[in-house]
């Protein structure tokens, strides 16, 4: 998830575009850059590793009196942060330049296409592949058109972009196109403007133009024009919005958890996206700096995590297990690190952290790597401590996440968890193809599942507004549930600072029992799995104390003559995906309760987003 902002007007470009990245900075901060085309000195391109004050600061900014250019801020998805994988990219000749938003499926293909005629690669990143592709399509073609360039390579591109194009044969033009990432342009007082998000444009202008998917934007000065691929232009219906800043930058939402959790179904989408070899049909992780040889031979699991990320990690331990068939240990990070656990050489050690800093995680895979171990690491952060430091790595792509309770990014590894699991059994064999394509085929139906459990949020607040008086509530499920059950917990303790527990449901008659009475809410997830109908008769002996029955569901389960308070209903997946489902319930039911107790939310009391000292 990046930011990117393209102007052309009377207005000297790079204040325009400076101050639309300051907007978009939540979006990305890794890397910044702009690029303004020159009469006389082609395209110039100022680029910055770190913050955009970074960018900001540099003096080769002063020189650029151009009134067209693009700008940039990066949040890393292929390539580490650095100079060289900042945006904007340029083509093999220097003519073109662009700025991507998104995730090139299938940049491996046109890459390699590319490198085979003689281009030489700059970066690291799927995003240069579409410079390089538009300075061919121009390159020697006399009166080429920028935009039929643009819209040429956009039929060659999967996955999702949101781009901007200067050339420095097209002076005074930008041209922008989408496909499953957000684009907004409109024209302002000087001139016009484009950005991914609202918030980069609304000290130019409040009447936003939306660009849908397969369009074009072709922004002059005096003009914009909107077209679909094909060229066909559309009569363009702006919208007013009267947002201030901060509310622009949460895209409307009250807070930014809520915000996050309503990216869930794009950021799933995200994850799972380019992971699938189009040609061979087999999957692929990010980085692998391992053999699937060394794969093969492990017979040994580890996975080591803190907070959410461990609760994470218990889906993968469920599902390794199940479909590679190769005992798995989970442990707290900060547990592992002070054990003596036992592994060597042929132990596979799965290192998950959303940030890829936590200071107790990156210890503990340190320490198994000095063991001999093999370490991947499953993190949101490219070219993280961990990332740097793990044998193979697997991104969860959510994007940035700004509140403190983890919400998108911890469906986001789960995602990308089972990515993992299903690669491991497709390497090790243990799973046949026709497996791995009927899980993967589940998992394609995730985003639009999670959906439906955002559209449905009336029940969750009504349920929310009887909690005014709960002091403790419990949470219950088996298997990957009991994974839906802590995370759950953990949410609703977090940040509305409720006393909230969570067990595997078959413990409950060893001790919780005992503080189960009248009216004590207990949530427990009851989604199709082979342990649904246990979970059940526990449920019946929490209802048999008097406690409040709060179930996580799909409709139509036989709940065997249990009278529950309420019933969230949720679509029904296979049972080692539900938890990326059910939770978003949970995470929902933390929230409203929370804002019901007055509670910031984005802000919890003595909690930190990333925690670097053990
Ligand atoms: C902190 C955060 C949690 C997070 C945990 C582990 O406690 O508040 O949301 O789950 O650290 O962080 P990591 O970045 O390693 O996933």
């Amino acid at each position: 998830m990046c930011g990117i902002v393209g102007y052309v007007g009377d207005k000297q470009a790079v204040g325009v575009l400076i101050e639309g990245l300051r907007r978009l900075e939540y979006r990305g901060y890794d890397s910044a850059g702009i690029a303004v085309p020159d009469g006389a000195e082609g395209l110039c391109v100022v680029k910055r590793q770190g913050k955009l004050a970074d960018l900001e600061a540099a003096p080769e900014l002063a020189g650029l009196v151009g009134t067209t250019g693009i700008g940039h801020t990066r949040w890393a998805t292929h390539g580490v942060p650095s100079e060289r994988n900042s945006h904007p990219h340029l083509d093999a000749a220097g003519r073109v330049a662009v700025v991507h938003n998104g995730i090139i499926e299938n940049f491996h293909d046109l890459r390699a296409e590319l490198e085979s005629e003689g281009i030489e690669f700059r970066s690291d990143t799927d995003s240069e592949v579409i410079a390089q592709l538009i300075g061919l399509e121009l390159a020697g073609v006399p009166g080429a058109d920028l935009a039929e360039a643009v819209s040429s390579v956009c039929r060659k591109l999967e996955g999702a972009f949101a781009i901007a194009v200067v050339a420095s044969d097209s002076p005074g033009r930008i041209v922008g196109a989408r496909r499953h990432a957000p684009l907004v342009t409109g024209v302002t007082e000087t001139g016009t403007i484009l950005a991914s998000d609202i918030p980069a444009l609304i000290s130019e202008t409040r009447e936003i133009i939306v660009v849908e998917d397969d369009e074009l934007v072709d922004l002059r000065a005096g003009s914009l024009v909107v077209s679909d691929i094909e060229g066909r232009e559309r009569v363009p219906d702006t919208v007013h919005v009267d947002w201030d800043v901060a509310a622009a930058e949460r895209s409307g939402f009250e807070d930014f958890m809520l915000k996050e959790i309503h990216e869930q179904p794009r950021v799933i989408g995200d994850t799972l996206r380019g992971r699938i070899d189009t040609v061979t049909g087999s999957l692929r992780l990010d980085e692998l700096r391992t053999s699937d040889d060394e794969l093969r031979s492990a017979n040994k699991v580890f996975v080591v995590a803190c907070g959410t990320s461990f609760h994470a990690g218990l889906v993968a331990k469920y599902a390794i297990e199940h479909w590679v068939r190769v005992p798995v240990e989970i442990d707290i990070a900060s547990e592992f690190r002070y054990r003596d656990p036992v592994l060597d050489a042929r132990t596979l050690v799965i290192g998950v952290s959303q940030s890829g800093e936590t200071a107790d995680t990156i210890a503990a895979c340190r320490y198994a790597s000095q063991l001999g171990a093999k370490v991947v690491a499953v993190t949101n952060v490219v070219g993280s401590s961990l990332a740097r430091e793990a044998d193979a790595v697997v991104y969860t792509h959510a994007g940035p996440e700004i509140g403190v309770a983890a919400t998108k990014t911890f469906t986001c590894q789960i995602a990308a968890l089972l990515v993992l699991s299903l690669y491991l059994g497709q390497t090790r064999g243990s799973l046949y193809p026709s497996e791995v394509r009927g899980v993967l085929e589940q998992m394609r139906r995730l985003p639009e599942q999670v959906a439906e459990v955002l559209d449905d949020v009336d029940p969750i607040r009504a349920e929310a507004g009887r909690w005014a008086r709960v002091h403790d509530a419990f949470y219950l499920g088996r298997g990957p549930a009991y994974s839906t059950a802590l995370e759950g917990a953990l949410k609703m303790k977090e940040i509305s600072y409720l006393h909230a527990e969570a067990y595997p449901s078959g413990e409950l008659k060893h001790g919780p029992l005992a503080l189960i009475v009248e009216g004590v809410p207990v949530i427990s997830v009851v989604t199709a799995g082979h342990v649904q109908k246990k979970t059940i008769s526990n449920v019946a002996e929490v209802a048999a104390r008097g406690g409040r029955i709060v179930l996580v569901a799909n409709a139509g389960t036989d709940m065997g003559g249990l009278l529950p308070d309420t019933v969230f209903e949720v679509p029904e997946t296979h049972e080692l995906l539900a938890p990326i489902v059910d939770s978003v319930v949970l995470q929902l039911l933390a929230y409203h309760v929370a804002k019901q107790r007055g509670c910031d939310v984005d802000r919890p009391r003595n909690l930190a987003k990333t925690v670097t000292v053990e």
